[in-house]
């Protein structure tokens, strides 16, 4: 089955949405965007709904299932914007490709090797590997999700090194689920807590939609101080210091009412309009 997490999915639509609809940033999406992994193609369906954006669309999916699932909602929804394509991003990243923003919730799970059942959402060793790629892909503007499970501090200094200022950014809990919760993937997120690379309370981890702008090379960046990306870096490694999800399992299991995920909010966030939702936001404008 393709990935859709009522939690994360909707959080990434709406982040989707909230580049869609940036004043500041429409310039810089008027050639089109490219989407890394639409998987059910429903978060990015009803960001374009809700923001009547009319920016053309196209997403990769890697996964064949997915991809005609995607594509049925699509059609169904009847946006003459969003197109899905099955096959992988990267092999589609040609240069001559008019699109110049690329977004995604890309696969971030760390693990030391591909997680059977779950394959499609491994990000590497570190789980930010898929990211970095995106992020080398010398693209304008860059949104993505970034989890602090996920090397969130190596992912920031990689954005910046390939020419990155950190734009705008939104920031949410996220409970663990059963996929972080498997064994190879809980022992990688120990190993990497414990080099100072992942961050995770008692009840689970942030997720960041972080949107870059491309600046230019190292150097154009290098004397530049990024506020910005150092208060986004100061929140995720703020996720939490424990060093074993076990750690965590008795906590995070009272979390789980009537067989429903819940995300508890962490005290010092405050609420948007969306009451449903506790995010903390930034813009680096
Ligand atoms: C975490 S899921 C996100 C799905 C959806 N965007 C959402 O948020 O609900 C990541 C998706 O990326 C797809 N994927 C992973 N690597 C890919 C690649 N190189 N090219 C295209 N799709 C890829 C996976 O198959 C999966 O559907």
């Amino acid at each position: 089955m393709p990935f859709f997490d009522p939690i994360e999915s909707t959080f990434y639509g709406h982040c989707v949405e909230r580049l869609l609809t940036s004043t500041e940033l429409a310039p810089m999406l008027a050639g089109g965007i490219v989407e890394i992994g639409p998987g059910t193609a429903r978060p990015v369906v009803e960001a374009l709904q809700r923001s009547g954006s009319r920016v053309p669309i196209t997403g990769y999916e890697l996964d064949a299932e997915a991809a005609r699932i995607a594509s049925r909602a699509v059609a169904g929804a009847q946006l003459g914007n969003y197109t899905v394509v099955q096959g992988d991003f990267f092999a589609a990243s040609a240069p001559a490709r008019q699109a110049r923003c690329a977004i995604g919730n890309p696969p971030y799970l760390p693990a030391i090797v591909r997680p059977v059942g779950a394959s499609h959402l491994w990000g590497g060793h570190d789980g930010a590997h898929v990211a970095r790629r995106v992020l080398s892909q010398e693209m304008d503007v860059v949104l993505l999700m970034i989890a602090s499970i996920s090397d969130p501090v190596g992912l920031v200094e990689h954005a910046r090194a390939a020419g990155y200022r950190v734009a705008d950014w939104l920031v949410r809990p996220i409970p663990f689920g059963g996929y972080s919760r498997q064994p190879w993937v809980r022992r990688r997120i120990g190993e990497l807590a414990r080099s100072g690379r992942a961050f995770f309370g008692p009840e689970g981890y942030l997720l960041a939609g972080v949107t870059w702008v491309r600046v230019g090379g190292p150097i154009a960046v290098a004397g530049e101080p990024d506020h910005a990306a150092t208060v986004l870096r100061r929140i995720l490694t703020a996720a939490g210091s424990a060093h074993d999800l076990d750690e965590t399992a008795g906590v995070a299991r009272t979390t789980t009412v009537d067989g429903r995920r819940r995300a508890r909010i962490a005290s010092g966030h405050h609420e948007l309009p969306d009451r449903s939702v506790s995010r903390l936001s930034g813009s680096g404008a």
